[in-house]
């Protein structure tokens, strides 16, 4: 296996991986209660279309078809948040505290693969594949800060409170 094949393995999970998390948002957003939460994970969903988007034009540059490999990493985290919600099934601070966990859970793993995508692409010498990768990696390190805040700021408060 050469660099460019292990760069085009991992570009194709996380293009599935991404693809996933966009059908996950919505119902991450559904079964959210608090306001901020909600908007948070849709104003993600919207991002996230966005950063589809990019991978695409990375396939594009490259002069690969876009195409998806199964990422079992992400189908077990999304996996995880459907059981959570399940077992919850009362909306409330609770759930919200646990939807935010999921959520810093995909984070996470997105951050992860996108830094190690932008040091390879760097490694390279394609800036413009590092670029792009760089401002997708940017976005879910503000997501994650964002719902970190929410988690600490105030639903993890209000969950412990929560008879
Ligand atoms: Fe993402």
């Amino acid at each position: 296996m050469t660099f460019d094949e292990l760069f085009l393995t991992n570009l194709k999970g996380i293009y599935f991986a991404e693809r996933q998390v966009l059908k996950a948002l919505p119902k991450m957003a559904k079964a959210a209660e608090s306001a901020e939460l909600k908007q948070a994970l849709t104003e993600h969903r919207d991002g996230t279309q966005g950063q589809v988007e990019r991978l695409q034009q990375v396939f594009e540059i490259l002069g690969k078809r876009a195409q998806g490999v199964t990422c079992e990493a992400i189908n077990g985290l999304i996996e995880e948040f459907t059981e959570l919600v399940d077992e919850a099934r009362e909306a409330g601070p609770v759930r919200d505290a646990g939807i935010i966990a999921a959520g810093q859970a995909i984070e996470h793993y997105e951050i992860a693969r996108y830094g190690t995508l932008v040091a390879w692409a760097k490694s390279s010498g394609r800036k413009d594949v590092a670029a792009l990768l760089q401002a997708t990696l940017d976005e879910e390190k503000k997501t994650d800060t964002l719902l970190n805040k929410l988690a600490t700021g105030t639903v993890n408060m209000q969950a412990a409170q929560a008879a």
